[in-house]
């Protein structure tokens, strides 16, 4: 059975340009190659979802310019569903300026754009006429479309997951109705919690912040080469990531995020969704780009086979 995953988030064209070392403030350096390829947290999930087997709907808004065309032909080319799709009348497509350094960690900018215009009542329509089996959503469009989503899903019984990047720790995150899954990255969880998740200790005390702001099935810290942390809320588990050669781990959260979702679906198991999780993402930063460098469920499994991966 094919599950269907309606993400509902941002889409942006990425200029990746890679560098030795990132600027520091008031510095100016030399970037060595760059190029534009198809990027936002929401798109890079609902491409990952696609590519990795699910029947992905996206629903995003682009600009009605060459970027937005561009990216819409690109989702179409994978499968993903764009029945969702509005072109904003009067703004443009998103930006994000990505500085990939050596080591593949990134600093990203983001001009929201068009992703402003993706409003409450968009979301419900699109909610409405896809009866998805779970929704996905980032924080790169307006927080009121994600927190509308979260109450529709509650009363329907649709599991929703919450990738929380970008943070800000302005963001009312009581205002969510109960989710499935909330999952921040390192730097979203000290944003939220003023809690650096550095050890396991440490994660077991954000969790417990996490838990007094937003109530969850299942809160999961991206952590990196460390892997990720799950916790429904008593206790806690490491499941630690796959050693690969990192090339640029833009994506990284975002591939996570979209296949624990599609593999929590299928097999009710939260422990086997985070460690797909980890394999999926483990390959994205083994590779350079957003999106494009998610692997397709046939890489997947020739990189679970060649190292003996079994969940
Ligand atoms: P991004 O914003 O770049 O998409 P993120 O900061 O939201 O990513 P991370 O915590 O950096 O998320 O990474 C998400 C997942 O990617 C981790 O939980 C882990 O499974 C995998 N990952 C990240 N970095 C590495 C690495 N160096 N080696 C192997 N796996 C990694
Ligand atoms: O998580 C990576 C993504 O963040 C990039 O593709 C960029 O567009 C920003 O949304």
């Amino acid at each position: 059975m094919q599950y269907k995953i309606l993400t509902v988030s941002s889409a942006n064209m990425d200029l990746n340009m890679r560098v030795k070392d990132a600027p520091v403030k008031g510095q100016t350096v030399f970037g060595r190659d760059y190029c534009y390829v198809p990027g936002g947290k929401g798109a890079n999930s609902a491409v990952a979802v696609a590519k990795l087997g699910g029947s992905s709907y996206f629903c995003a808004s682009l600009g009605n310019d060459s970027n937005g065309k561009a990216l819409l032909n690109f989702y179409k080319s994978l499968s993903v569903r764009t029945d969702y799709i509005s072109f904003s009348s009067d703004r443009p497509t998103g930006l994000a300026t990505v500085t990939v350094e050596d080591d593949g960690a990134n600093r990203i900018t983001v001009f929201s754009g068009a992703n402003l215009s993706l409003s409450p009542v968009i979301a419900a329509d699109a909610f409405g006429k896809a009866c998805p089996d779970a929704v996905l959503c980032h924080f790169e469009i307006p927080f009121e479309t994600v927190t509308h989503l979260s109450r529709l899903c509650y009363e329907a019984g649709v599991p929703m997951f919450i990738d929380a990047g970008p943070a800000d720790k302005n963001i009312n995150l009581r205002a969510l109705s109960p989710v499935c899954v909330f999952s921040p990255n390192e730097t979203e969880t000290e944003i939220f919690t003023g809690i650096s998740p550095d050890t396991e200790k440490n994660c077991v005390a954000a969790v417990n912040k996490l838990k007094s702001m937003v109530a969850a099935k299942y809160y999961v810290i991206k952590l990196g080469k460390r892997g990720a942390a799950v916790s429904d809320g008593t206790s806690l588990e490491l499941f630690p990531a796959y050693c690969v050669p990192v090339k640029d781990t833009t994506a990284a959260g975002d591939s996570f995020t979209a296949a624990l979702t599609l593999e929590y679906v299928r097999s009710g198991s939260i422990e086997k969704a985070c460690r797909f999780g980890n394999a999926v993402a483990a390959v994205t930063v083994s590779r350079t780009g957003a999106g494009e460098s998610v692997p397709t469920d046939a890489e997947l499994n020739k990189f679970l086979t060649e190292r003996n991966i079994k969940f």
